[in-house]
């Protein structure tokens, strides 16, 4: 998996997957913002579409190849087991952020393996597999943000993913806003100071 590691001193961590089309250093500002002294960790999706980078094969815009994304999710969970103990990190000090193609990938992860982070963000996200049996989020903290008028991602969407997790016990926050699919101001206001009350 190719990535990029900023290290600090702290024990915390987060890791951030990027959008289709961007790559490991996409968020790493994002990250720096919400807590300048936790160490990032820029995960670039394995996959190659027309050249953008994604973290799952689809069929189409909104299709997604289930056999590709479930094999992804397995591997990065593989990964991310090994890079952590290696660098002496730990889930429960880590908080993981994704938008788009990167918040489906988290979303997928956290469907199979449940509540292991301290927190996870998931910026304009789909649901990932449809119908899942998801696994016990153990009130894990989940932000969602979502938009009305995002083209890419319908409304019913982060309200359908919300359920599936509050199910299956995540505390989970949604949150509106107004920028079609691209992250504004407000929403990272918002999510900072999510993360503080962690
Ligand atoms: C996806 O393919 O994961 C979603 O359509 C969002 C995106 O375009 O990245």
């Amino acid at each position: 998996m190719i990535y990029k590691f900023i290290k600090k001193s702290s024990s915390h961590l987060i890791i951030l997957l990027h959008g289709t089309g961007g790559d490991e250093s996409s968020l790493l500002e994002i990250g720096e913002m919400i807590n300048a002294d936790a160490s990032l960790l820029g995960l670039k999706g394995n996959v190659n579409e027309n050249g953008m980078n994604r973290f799952f094969k689809r069929v189409r815009p909104g299709v997604f190849d289930l056999d590709d994304l479930v094999y992804e999710t397995h591997s990065i969970k593989t990964f991310l087991d090994d890079f952590l103990e290696k660098n002496g990190f730990d889930y429960a000090n880590t908080i993981i952020i994704g938008y788009s193609n990167g918040a489906n990938m988290i979303a997928s992860l956290i469907f199979h393996y449940g509540g292991i982070f301290k927190g996870v963000a998931l910026l304009h996200p789909m649901v990932p597999i449809k119908g899942f049996k998801v696994k016990n989020q153990k009130t894990q903290n989940i932000f969602i943000s979502a938009s009305k008028t995002d083209r890419i991602v319908n409304a019913e969407e982060p309200v359908i993913l919300n359920k599936m997790l509050e199910d299956a016990h995540a505390k989970v926050k949604l949150n509106w806003y107004n920028y079609g699919h691209s992250i504004c101001e407000e929403e990272l206001s918002d999510l900072y100071h999510w993360v503080i009350k962690l």
